[in-house]
């Protein structure tokens, strides 16, 4: 029901340590034909956001076929690219994709689906099957009821089917009758011998086993055991298998600790695994029980995972011993579904350090009447009995296949949305029309904590009529953000830190402080945010931050890596950004001035990254509401970052409208128009970024009270000498004589006009951007006529 591949992309969006993925995906020489199409699509192929070229669907359709193609109408955010994802193949009667494959060979089929409005049909009112070799892979299927459930806009479906006789496979897709279908993708990809080569020893039956030769699969789940995501690009074999991190699928508070292979250790292939199994990256990263022997012998490491009753699921360990090289150093139990299947020294199996090894159990799972979830349970158990050197065990990788039954199917039920969702769907059907806001909003929200699968997110709606907006404030429970973005324990942070050592200290806000600190054992710098658990506001926005910057990716605004929610703790980690803040060059300051190119450049990255706030996020406006020089922040290379996301706000923008809140943001910055009528508009943000060119021109703070009550405020004051046309008495007196005066006129007219007292007056973050840019064109001529 789950599937890994489900989560997939998305996590490309998210919180992906970039420098720590090892590139190893060799180049997949000879290998036999892969079709990776972009249906309803025709002509040129399509690259997607990871570089993979789809092509059009057409060729694989018998010719008198008569499905149509649609565009869908609302791009979610939380996509990662809009190939393959934005156009599909609409189908009303029975039709087939026929592919010609090679013979004796097993094959992945990969299915995407997102559910959004085509051609106006309603995404909750298609129904249907997929049958491919006479499996059926879907049955009665609804994408846009399973994506409810999931919390997520989009979803994969990945098949592993048994070699095609025929050396045609084709792939048939049957409407439920007065309804229709649609697909977005599909990906058919031979798979390497070795992958499903052994039988898996069945559970309870130790000497019994499951062939897979005749049988079809579906993968449920993938993840890289104490690592991070792996995007389908960076698999081995070039087999563009999607690999997650393992935290959302942990059971409790107990879950060990990561670790990864230190330099000096070589992991290398077998005859026996060959990179086709999984990537080294996989076997780098583990997750053992932590250094505490008495805690060890007292709990189990489990993962859990929710299944369809009613099939037979293949669960395949990947181990790599990454610390010990004899054999009984670390000795544990494995069962499955509280059975013990096994004991595990992974030196015994291997032979040696570095070296992989992979363990396929067969379990068979039947319905549980009474039973809300059915599920299976994978734990690890150091193993007393036989009195290793260490109480400890390891996993480094995990997948689950689902078998398909003795009738030849391997489609489940569609899963139940929870109850909270369903209930506030209702509340939302009250007030408007159908083909709602909501469903889109919720795709929105939740998508940023789409791995809540096992956990109910509680949404609190508040519906404003007056104004067609829709608010959501979320009172998420913080397990149930994890997974998305990286997942720190406690220590990993202290460590980083030297237990938040004052000296850390790089900066303090509303929200806590900020701490300089390392990760990944001192190898990534990171600023590390600590906030005061004791606000309630504080809790609000973490979340609001972990939604919004997990969401958004733009080389414009900082990126997070992660989180700590350990022992109440709301602890962000973001990249490390070098040069600190822009206040902190512009003035009470020791650092050299900025050069008024470099000031322009700075501007027009911040400009960058609220046009982007603003537009980019396709059918939302996120108002950033903090916009100040403390949150443009300034990397290594003096790229400026937009920071600080705790106050946003997320509206549609199919009305131009605006937001009735309370107002917050910061002295000297607020927009008079949303102070007085407590409505938010982006055209704030507007407001906010002209205070910001201001200082930056004048290199002084927006409000200074030991100055003469003229002086004391920076937008009045530059308002006042603007108007008087004496720009040169305002301006920073190290930039005086230094600046194209054509440029300077631009400049302070655009910053000037940010400021309008009446929102409406302001440009728009586009406009603001096109005038910078222009203003850095005539400053850069200048410095070619010099
Ligand atoms: C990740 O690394 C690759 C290769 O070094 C690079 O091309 C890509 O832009 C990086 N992506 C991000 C999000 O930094
Ligand atoms: C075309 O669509 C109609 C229903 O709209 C269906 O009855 C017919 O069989 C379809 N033709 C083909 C070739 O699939
Ligand atoms: C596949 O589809 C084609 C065209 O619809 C049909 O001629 C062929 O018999 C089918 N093959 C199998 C194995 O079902
Ligand atoms: C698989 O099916 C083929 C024919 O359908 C049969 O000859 C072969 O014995 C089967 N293999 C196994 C392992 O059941
Ligand atoms: C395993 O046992 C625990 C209690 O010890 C139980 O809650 C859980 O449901 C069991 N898991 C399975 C898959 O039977
Ligand atoms: C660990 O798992 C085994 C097998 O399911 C079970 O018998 C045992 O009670 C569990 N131990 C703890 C501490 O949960
Ligand atoms: C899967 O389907 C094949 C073909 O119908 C069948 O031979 C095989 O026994 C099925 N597998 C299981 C585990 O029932
Ligand atoms: C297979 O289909 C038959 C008839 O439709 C049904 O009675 C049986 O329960 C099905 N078997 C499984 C494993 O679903
Ligand atoms: C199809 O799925 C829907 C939603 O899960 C369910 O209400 C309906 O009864 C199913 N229809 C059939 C024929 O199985």
């Amino acid at each position: 029901m789950i599937s890994t591949y489900q989560i997939l992309l998305l996590l490309i969006y998210s919180c992906l340590a970039n420098d720590s993925i090892i590139v190893l995906s060799a180049p997949y020489e000879s290998k036999p034909v892969s079709y990776v199409l972009s249906c309803g699509t025709s002509g040129q192929d399509a690259i997607d956001s990871d570089g993979r070229k789809w092509s059009s669907d057409v060729n694989f359709l018998s010719p008198s076929d008569n499905s149509t193609t649609s565009e869908a109408r609302f791009q979610d955010p939380s996509l990662p690219s809009t190939v393959p994802y934005m156009n599909a193949r609409i189908f009303t009667s029975k039709s087939s994709y026929s592919f010609i494959v090679p013979p004796r060979t097993r094959l992945w089929l990969r299915l995407h689906f997102y559910p959004s409005n085509y051609d106006n049909l309603d995404p909750s009112e298609a129904y249907f099957s997929v049958i491919a070799d006479g499996f059926t892979l879907l049955k009665n299927f609804s994408a846009s009821i399973t994506a409810k459930a999931l919390t997520q806009a989009y979803m994969a479906r990945e098949f592993g089917l048994r070699p095609v006789e025929t050396g045609v496979l084709n792939v048939t897709i049957v409407p439920f009758e007065g309804s229709y279908a649609f697909i977005n993708g599909i990906e058919v990809i031979p798979m390497p011998k070795d992958v499903f080569q052994h039988p898996a020893t069945l559970v309870g039956y130790s000497d019994q086993h499951v062939d897979l030769h005749n049988s079809s699969l579906q993968t449920m789940f993938r993840i890289n055991v104490g690592g991070q995501f792996i995007a389908p690009n960076y698999d081995s074999g070039g087999l563009t298998r999607t690999w997650l991190d393992d935290s959302m699928y942990l059971l409790g508070a107990a879950f060990g600790v990561t670790s990864k292979a230190a330099e000096n250790i070589r992991i290398r292939y077998s005859k026996d695994v060959t990179e086709d199994i999984a990537p080294l990256n996989v076997y780098s990263t583990a997750r053992t029980m932590g250094p505490d022997p008495d805690v060890n012998r007292n709990y189990n490491l489990t993962w859990v995972f929710r299944v369809d009753p009613g099939f037979i699921y293949v669960v395949r360990l990947h181990f790599c011993e990454l610390h010990f090289t004899k054999v009984n150093q670390r000795v544990f139990d494995i069962s499955v579904n509280n059975q013990t299947v096994e004991k595990a020294d992974v030196i015994a199996w291997a032979g040696s350090q570095g070296l992989p090894v992979y363990k396929d159990y067969a379990v068979h799972v039947e319905d549980q009447p009474g039973a809300d979830d059915i599920e299976i349970w994978v734990a690890l158990h150091p193993s007393v009995s036989t009195k290793p050197e260490h109480y400890d065990a390891i996993l480094n990788g995990l997948e689950v296949f689902k078998v398909n039954d003795t009738n030849a199917t391997l489609a489940g039920l569609n899963p139940e949305p929870s109850a909270m969702l369903v209930n506030a769907e209702e509340h939302e059907k009250e007030f408007s029309p159908p083909g709602s806001r909501l469903g889109r909003l919720l795709g929105e929200v939740a998508g940023g904590i789409f791995c809540s699968v096992l956990v109910a997110a509680i949404f609190v709606f508040v519906h404003r009529r007056s104004n067609n907006w829709l608010m959501i404030d979320g009172d998420f429970h913080t397990s149930t953000i994890g997974g998305h973005c990286r997942r720190f324990a406690l220590w990993e942070i202290k460590q980083g830190t030297n237990s938040f050592d004052e000296s850390n200290v790089i900066g303090i806000g509303g929200f806590g402080n900020v701490y300089k600190g390392t990760i990944d054992h001192g190898t990534t710098k990171v600023a590390i945010k600590r906030s005061n658990p004791n606000s309630e506001q504080g809790v609000k926005e973490f979340h609001t931050e972990i939604q919004m910057l997990s969401k958004l990716r733009h080389q414009h605004l900082v990126s997070l890596i992660g989180f700590c929610d350990e022992n109440g703790e709301m602890i962000l980690v973001y990249d490390y950004m070098a040069n600190g803040t822009l206040r902190e060059h512009l003035y009470n300051t020791d650092k050299p001035p900025l050069p008024w190119k470099k000031r322009l450049e700075i501007a027009i990255g911040a400009a960058k990254g609220l046009h982007y706030l603003h537009t980019g996020a396709a059918k939302y406006t996120i108002i950033h509401r903090d916009v100040k020089t403390t949150n443009i922040l300034l990397d290594d290379k003096w790229v400026s970052k937009v920071s600080d996301f705790g106050l946003s706000k997320i509206g549609s923008n199919d009305d131009q409208t605006h937001v009735n809140t309370m107002v917050k943001g910061s002295f000297g910055y607020l927009d008079p128009e949303y102070y007085r009528r407590q409505q938010l508009t982006e055209k704030s943000d507007v407001y906010s970024f002209g205070v910001v060119l201001f200082e930056v021109l004048c290199g002084r703070p927006p409000l200074k009270r030991n100055l003469c009550r003229e002086q004391a405020c920076l937008v009045d004051w530059a308002l006042h000498c603007l108007r008087k046309g004496n720009v040169h008495e305002i301006i920073d007196p190290c930039l005086k004589g230094k600046v194209n005066p054509w440029c300077l006129e631009i400049f302070a007219e655009t910053a000037q006009k940010c400021v309008s007292d009446c929102g409406s007056n302001r440009p728009s973050m586009g406009d603001v951007l096109r005038n910078l840019d222009f203003c850095l064109q005539l400053e850069e001529n200048t410095d070619t006529l010099l």
